[in-house]
């Protein structure tokens, strides 16, 4: 089929809350009264989202009550994947709040999250699906990279969710995800929100990065990025940073 420009990448183009439906008591609008006020909505404009912020802000949840409008497992996994029930249980309640904008609908993907990545890699593994070898055999990096590589397709419409890609990952293989970024990009084919703290990561050109650390979710240019910022100071001078941590001289570093 001839790639139609309306049908490129990006496909799930806003989250919009109904707030008028929402329960304000339940988590997490309780916990997010304002990033989660009656106006909130999200846009992605481009292929490639990042959600940035400091901890416990918001973003798991965010990427997560997507997630379940994908219909994908809460635990991570692919969409093809007859997962067993993993050890996170969570539901979404804020999925049940939010209304998607797609063009098309997307039901193809992986919902990429490290704290059930090995669960997932011994399904895999036990699936007998070994491109790229058997995850098991190779070191957190490595499977992570080669689940990656080779366990993500582009060859139908499809929307990876990641929740920190960068976990295990060494600077240079995370510079190797950049790649990775450009092939499911130029495919055409392939939507990526991703959650990260990584500097290196959120530096792929021409995403939209949104900034949960303001009151509502905004986006942000890179170099503006708290996590761009102070890995470029501490970097620049780290004594300085050291001593103001430990409250000691530069000298004695
Ligand atoms: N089911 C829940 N009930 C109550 N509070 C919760 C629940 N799930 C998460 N939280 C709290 O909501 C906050 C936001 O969590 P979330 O995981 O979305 O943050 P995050 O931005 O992804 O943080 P991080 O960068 O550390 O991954 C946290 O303080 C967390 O303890
Ligand atoms: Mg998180």
């Amino acid at each position: 089929m001839k790639k139609g420009v309306s049908l490129s990448s990006p496909f799930l183009k806003r989250i919009t809350l109904l707030s008028e439906k929402v329960d304000r008591g339940l988590f997490p609008f309780n916990r997010f009264p304002n990033l989660l006020d009656d106006e909130f909505s999200l846009d992605f404009p481009t292929p490639v989202t990042f959600f940035t912020g400091e901890n416990g802000t918001g973003k798991s949840t965010v990427l997560e009550a997507i997630a379940k409008l994908c219909g994908f497992h809460l635990g991570g996994g692919g969409s093809d994947h007859q997962l067993h029930e993993t050890s996170d249980q969570s539901e979404s309640v804020l999925a049940d709040f939010l209304r998607p904008s797609w063009l098309p609908k997307v039901s193809k993907g992986f919902f990429f999250r490290s704290d059930t990545f090995s669960d997932v890699a011994r399904y895999l593994d036990d699936e007998g699906n070994s491109a790229g070898g058997r995850l098991h055999e190779q070191s957190h990096g490595e499977s992570l990279l080669s689940l990656f590589a080779y366990h993500f397709g582009t060859s139908e419409r499809c929307i990876y969710l990641l929740d920190e890609p960068e976990n295990a990952l060494s600077p240079t293989r995370q510079m190797s995800f950049l790649r990775l970024l450009r092939d499911w990009e130029d495919s055409c084919n392939a939507q990526m929100i991703v959650a990260t703290h990584s500097p290196i990561i959120m530096s792929y050109p021409g995403a939209t990065i949104l900034s949960f650390d303001g009151e509502s979710v905004e986006p942000i240019e890179y170099k503006e990025t708290e996590h761009y910022r102070i890995t470029k100071a501490f970097l620049g001078n780290p004594e300085r940073y050291l001593a103001e941590l430990f409250e000691d001289e530069p000298e004695s570093y």
